[in-house]
């Protein structure tokens, strides 16, 4: 607004007004999925805005980045965790010491080295060693196969990204983060509009292990209420941060109904720019993967890599390998279309299209289109009756309602960092970036 202001600030004419107006309407911030989606510039799109259906239920969730915790008095969380209790392992420590654990610093702890608890973490053990718990998925079933998707989203400023996604006809899954879909709950919608697939990444982006098992419920719980707050659906798979899962975690994960979507290559996107890692590295392990897959590595079996829906740089080499990923690959899907899940969320009136189906060309959804905060939904998790339903609203906006500043030279600034009315000044990403460099020096083990 204030660009506009300088630049046409001579000439006080009707074309000046007009503009001014045409700014003011903007500075209100997208109303819909349609409105948000639309919008082109990447500061416009993190310039935040206010969504009613979201802003005012932020008393029943828990603060915004913060380690997630039953919220108080929330009878229907409680009810559920007291439920699932006893399929949670009883002899299995939270690993490490929070704070430091929750960053992944887990010094000092001293852990079995025959991985009694199957912790990714320290072996990429994937089929559990206690009983009743689904081995983790880790590769694509059908051969030649990319089961294609991003960590981290919703990111403010995706629209040039999914734009290029809709135009290839490229459906992913999408990995998101509770605290960014209270944020970003348009562009949390978006995904479901286009046909990606939403699984659940936790509330604010922790190590789990190092979670007591009432904050991994509550980390998963929050975040299923939450995209099901913004966009109507009830994700049935997740994705552990830091691939950090042991049979602790799985247990409860599994008693929610969520599958673990894992990962055997790592693109290592997130690391681009920090602790002297490259932009250059992050070509070569794309590279490396599109060579491994030329190679003929994926002929029985196909592949996931993990890759980010978090800055620009991430999506920016998305998109610039996505045609030589496509070369190496015969196909490029879904996790959930690659398994055949086509009832991917619990509203079953919403559907992916089978892997069959999407290799022939059906690429789209079947079932209605996004009805957020849809109260009348018969949906239940797996383990017990309750619903998930949107709980009535009642409290008064509190938070996600952030103004763009219209003071400062915005145009040289991060596009995040206007985003985010209810997010804590704190960057999780950069902690744990600080803490994933410091895990590796720091783990010990009883040897
Ligand atoms: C989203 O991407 C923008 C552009 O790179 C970045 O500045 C911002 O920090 C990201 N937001 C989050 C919440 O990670
Ligand atoms: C990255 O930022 C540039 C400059 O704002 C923008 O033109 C481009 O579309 C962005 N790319 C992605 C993938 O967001
Ligand atoms: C998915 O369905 C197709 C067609 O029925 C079948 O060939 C394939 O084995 C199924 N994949 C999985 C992982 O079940």
């Amino acid at each position: 607004m204030r660009w506009s202001s300088v630049t046409r600030s001579s000439a006080p004419s009707f074309a000046f007004v007009a503009l001014s107006l045409v700014s003011a309407v903007v500075a209100q911030g997208p109303t819909d999925e349609a409105s948000e989606a639309a919008i082109k510039d990447p500061y416009q799109e993190c310039a935040g805005y206010n969504y009613d259906p979201v802003s005012s239920q932020s008393s029943k969730f828990p603060t915004n980045w913060q380690v997630a915790q039953i919220v108080p008095g929330d009878q229907e969380a409680t009810d559920k965790w007291n439920s699932i209790q006893s399929l949670v392992p009883a002899n299995i420590q939270v690993k490490g010491t929070q704070p430091a654990s929750l960053m992944g610093d887990f010094g000092g702890f001293n852990y079995d080295p025959s991985d009694p608890d199957c912790w990714w973490t320290n072996t990429k053990c994937s089929t559990p060693k206690h009983q009743g718990i689904p081995a983790d998925i880790i590769s694509m079933p059908e051969p030649d196969t990319l089961g294609y998707g991003f960590d981290d989203g919703p990111n403010c400023s995706h629209n040039a990204f999914y734009d290029f996604l809709q135009e290839k006809n490229q459906k992913a899954t999408m990995y998101y983060i509770g605290s960014n879909v209270q944020n970003q709950p348009l562009q949390a919608q978006r995904a479901v509009t286009d046909g990606h697939e939403i699984c659940v990444h936790t509330w604010s982006h922790h190590y789990l292990t190092a979670l007591t098992s009432e904050q991994v419920f509550a980390e998963f719980w929050y975040t299923l209420k939450m995209i099901k707050l913004a966009t109507g659906v009830t994700p049935t798979c997740f994705r552990p941060p830091f691939g950090d899962v042991d049979d602790r975690v799985r247990a409860i994960a599994n008693a929610l109904g969520l599958v673990n979507i894992v990962w055997k290559y790592d693109s290592n996107d997130w690391r681009a720019d920090y602790d002297g890692y490259t932009e250059a590295q992050v070509d070569q392990n794309y590279q490396d993967f599109i060579n491994t897959a030329n190679g003929g590595a994926f002929t029985t079996e196909g592949a996931i890599m993990l890759t980010h829906e978090l800055n620009n740089f991430t999506m920016s080499e998305a998109m610039k390998f996505y045609s030589q990923l496509q070369g190496a690959f015969k196909h490029i899907v879904p996790v959930g279309v690659g398994y055949n899940r086509t009832q991917p969320y619990l509203e079953t009136n919403y559907g992916l299209p089978s892997f069959e189906q999407y290799i022939g060309g059906q690429t789209t959804v079947s079932g209605s289109a996004v009805q957020p905060q849809s109260s009348s939904s018969s949906a239940s998790l797996s383990s017990s009756s309750q619903s998930l339903s949107t709980a009535s609203q009642t409290s008064s906006a509190t938070s996600g309602s952030a103004t763009p500043s219209t003071t400062g030279s915005s145009l040289s600034s991060d596009p995040g960092s206007k985003s985010n009315g209810a997010a804590s000044a704190m960057s999780p990403r950069f902690g744990a970036l600080l803490a994933a460099g410091a895990f590796v020096g720091m783990l010990v083990f009883s040897a």
